[in-house]
Order: structure tokens, then sequence, then C-alpha cells
């Protein structure tokens, strides 16, 4: 089996400014000056992007967004494309996030447009899934995940996965510092690698399934021993540089 290269990503969500960024991105170079084995991408508020697309140059961290029209022009008031995304060099494009899916009442069949829109585009979709707590509570873990993931591979083929990214972030375990446990997030990961590989065995083997929901500098190591975890989707650790470091270093040095 191929290896798989970590990715951790920050997902910054409704936090920043013109000058957050500047210093956060500064203070990142730093801490990660040096650091291999490990792909890194932030995902400001779009309205950062330029910011960010000159602050990241001479660095390792990529650019990425936390969502996506699946327009590409036109009369879309209030919307993002693709083609706009590239412009700023954004490559990792966050789509499905429980709280776009919770608050903007976001389909798993128009998340899979946006996963489309991204594929045509060239930019690697980063497909969050995960369930409920009171999901979680009954049972309902892999059935969630499986209908998430079977929105893109229903409409587009198992083969979209090729390059891609899924996020497996339990909604219970969002903002609330509560992760789930290694072994528990690894049985799931383990269970969504699966589902891909009945499908496809060669897509399931190089496909990034990052864990999201609570990682913090003082958890992360442990979560990136388990096989089927390839780094993290990280929200509020990655507003500070050294905590997002240490997860960043945490997963190279796992993963070597
Ligand atoms: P927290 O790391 O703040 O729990 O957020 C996780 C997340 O939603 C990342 O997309």
């Amino acid at each position: 089996m191929a290896a798989r290269k970590p990715l951790v990503m920050g997902n910054w969500k409704l936090n920043g400014s013109k000058a957050f960024t500047k210093e956060l991105i500064a203070g990142l170079k730093a801490e990660l000056s040096g650091v291999e084995g490990c792909d890194v991408a932030i995902a400001p508020p779009v309205m950062y992007l330029a910011e960010a697309e000159t602050a990241i140059k001479g660095s390792q961290i990529a650019l990425g967004s936390q969502n996506v029209d699946v327009n590409v022009q036109g009369a879309f008031t209030g919307d993002i494309s693709t083609a706009m995304l590239k412009d700023f060099g954004a490559k990792y494009i966050i789509i499905g996030h429980s709280e776009r899916r919770t608050y903007h009442k976001e389909s798993d069949e128009f998340i899979a447009k946006k996963f489309a829109a991204l594929k045509e585009a060239g930019l690697v979709p980063v497909l969050c899934i995960g369930e409920s707590e009171a999901e979680n509570e009954a049972g309902k873990t892999e059935e969630v995940c499986t209908r998430q993931i079977d929105a893109v591979i229903n409409a587009l083929g198992v083969e979209a996965f090729n390059g891609a990214v899924i996020a497996y972030e339990p909604i219970w375990a969002i903002g609330t510092g509560k992760s789930a446990t290694p072994a528990q997030a690894q049985a799931v990961h383990a269970f969504i690698r699966g589902h891909i590989a009945a499908k496809s065995q060669a897509v399931a083997d190089q496909v990034i399934i990052q864990y999201g929901g609570s990682v913090n500098d003082a958890n992360a190591a442990e979560l990136f021993t388990q096989p089927d975890i390839d780094g993290a989707l990280v929200g509020g650790a990655s507003l500070k540089a050294p905590a997002f470091a240490v997860i960043v270093k945490a997963a190279a040095k796992a993963k070597a």
C-alpha cells in the first residue's frame, strides 16, 4: 500500500482580521520552518485570502477556503466561485462542514455538486462528514457517514475521491473540547476507508482521511498513531501558531 502523506489543515471559521492573518501566518512560518513530512494548509475567511496569499510566500503552507459555490460566474449574489479561489492560489476547499449543513441547510446532494465543481476546477475537495451526538448514541454513525459519502459516489463515481480529502468530524466533538478517542476515531476511519475500498481498493489506499473535532496540541500525537488517521482538520487550535505547529509536527513524526 502506498504511504499517505498526512495533511493538517486549519479551519479558521469566522475568525480573524487583516492584522491577525498576517501575524498568525508569520508565527506559523517561524514555527514550521524546516518541518517536512506533513502537508499544511490554512483556510482563513475568504475576505483574507489576499493577505494570506502574500504572507505564505516562501513557506510550505498551502491556502484553502471554508466553502465554495457550485456556480462559476453570473447572477449569484454573495457567492464565491472555484475560479475566484484559484485566482488567490487556494487549493484545499472545505465543503459539507457540519456548521454549513446545519446553519445553511446544505444537503448531501448540494454538497456533491460542490465536490463536482471543485474536481472540474482541479481543486482539492475536503469533504466533511460526521454524525451528531443523537445519531452517535443511536448507533447510526456508520449509516450517516455512508450516506454522506455515497452522495458523492452516486453522483460522480468512486474515482472522484482520487486526490480528494475526507474529514471525519463527529459533530459532538466539534468545539466541545471532547475529542473522539483515538480508538473511536480509528474505528470510523477504517469503516470509511473500507466503504470506499469496496468500490476501489486503489482509491481507498490513497484517500486522505483527516480527523476533526477538538484536536489540540495535547491530544494530536496519540490520534496520529492510528493507521487510518491521516492528519487533522483543526478549528480552535489552528488560531494559535504554537499549538497548530505542535499538531503539524506530531503528524510528521507519527507518519514518518
Ligand atoms: P474544533 O477543532 O474547534 O473542535 O473544530 C473542528 C472543526 O470543525 C474543523 O473544521
